[in-house]
């Protein structure tokens, strides 16, 4: 999967269109989580530095109606960005016509603008998402050379992405969508092993695809968080009131035999009768939980199992919390699986984006990781070993 980056173009006095994924967290128009501005820094600075003019732009959230478009303008974003590289960044609230067009006209050499959400394009006619062909060639016209860095968006063909690499204009990886191809590229593809996946979550049917990839390619699969109690139905435990899909159920069982001895599943759980941090609570003995209780988190006995399983492994990837981290009665699964892959020695451990990426961060393992991946569903379809769209479209070395 060989394809052109940054670096394989020349970007000296050049139009430079940069595809970004700032779709980060907003509440009140105040950003509650900038990672992904952070993590497209590397990129737009090399743009600078090299002398191109930096043309950023990105969804934010969904837009289908006029009035979805309230607290989703990139204008917050533009102004944190202009306080991280330290230096004014121009922001344009249109995605198309005049003002945009001269304004990407006035820019001098290393100059930066953000136009504004290619969603509110949806608005009339899903034109964006609905990657429409004239839209492509509209925002590819304002351009010489097209960087896609959008990792998080690769897994969706919209006019930003696919439609602007389709028109024929050159077309690389910026350095973030290269180094999550690598890190999650080759942990499934060319793994040093053991590699252990560690895969949690509400729901089994999230998960369905990447454990199908993965236990051809994994040598061990931990099963942890809401998904847990649908297995335990397939195994014929009592679940009491636990999260269940029961129309994954017989899929669970199929995917036990399947996978056999590689698939571990919790031995115990922290249960309460609420949904709730002030609730008592108790711990399981063995994997039934009894009537009324419903299981929140992993329990000791499963911490002390997913630790031996992990101890030695060179290639971790873990997607999705082991409980109910958000509530501190129901964080210690997820915590004692932070400690076990912090504590493991010259491994590649890599965190697929979306909550497990948000646990390890409000947990203080950040840093403890080789990789965070910015991307929650890309980060999952290429684990399930999808071709991604955004990628694909990228030029071949
Ligand atoms: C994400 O947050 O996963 C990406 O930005 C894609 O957003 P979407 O699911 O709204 O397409």
């Amino acid at each position: 999967m060989a394809k052109k980056t940054i670096k394989d173009v020349d970007l000296k006095d050049k139009k430079v269109l940069v595809r970004v994924d700032f779709n980060v967290p907003l509440k009140e128009g105040v950003i509650t989580n900038d990672n992904r501005i952070v993590a497209a820094l590397p990129t737009i600075n090399y743009v600078i530095e090299n002398g191109g003019k930096a043309i950023l732009f990105s969804h934010l959230g969904r837009v289908k109606t006029e009035e979805d478009k309230a607290g989703k303008s990139l204008k917050p974003v533009a102004e944190r960005l202009s306080e991280l590289l330290g230096k004014p960044v121009t922001f344009v609230p249109e995605t198309r016509g005049a003002a945009l067009e001269t304004a990407v006209n006035n820019m001098k050499d290393g100059d930066v603008l953000v136009f504004e959400n290619t969603r509110f394009e949806d608005v009339d006619g899903k034109k964006e998402s609905g990657n429409d062909a004239e839209l492509g060639k509209y925002w590819a016209s304002l351009g010489d050379v097209f960087v896609n860095d959008a990792f998080g968006t690769a897994h969706r063909a919209h006019a930003s992405n696919v439609g602007i690499a389709s028109t024929g204009i050159p077309t690389v990886a910026g350095f973030l969508m290269d180094k999550e191809i690598q890190f999650i590229g080759e942990a499934v593809e060319s793994p040093k092993r053991p590699f252990v996946a560690i895969l949690g979550g509400a729901k089994v049917s999230d998960k369905i695809g990447v454990i199908e990839n993965l236990i051809s390619k994994a040598d061990k699969i931990l099963i942890g968080g809401g998904m847990t109690y649908t297995f335990y139905k397939a195994q014929g435990h009592e679940i009491g009131n636990s999260l269940v899909e029961e129309d994954k159920v017989a899929l669970a069982k199929e995917l036990i035999e399947k996978a056999g001895d590689k698939l571990i599943l919790p031995i115990d759980s922290v249960c309460s009768k609420e949904f709730s941090n002030d609730a008592e609570t108790l711990i399981t003995d063995g994997a039934a939980v009894p009537e009324g209780y419903m299981g929140l988190d992993i329990g000791p006995k499963s911490i002390e199992l997913f630790t031996n399983e992990l101890a030695g492994a060179k290639t971790v990837v873990w997607n999705g919390p082991m409980g109910v981290f958000e509530m501190s009665n129901f964080a210690k699964g997820t915590i004692g699986v932070c400690e076990a892959i912090a504590n493991l020695n010259d491994a590649t451990t890599i965190i697929g984006g979306g909550d497990s990426a948000a646990a390890a961060i409000q947990l203080g393992f950040a840093d403890k990781f080789t990789h965070i991946s910015t991307g929650g569903g890309a980060s999952l379809e290429l684990l399930e070993g999808k071709t991604l769209p955004g990628l694909a479209a990228i030029n071949d070395k």
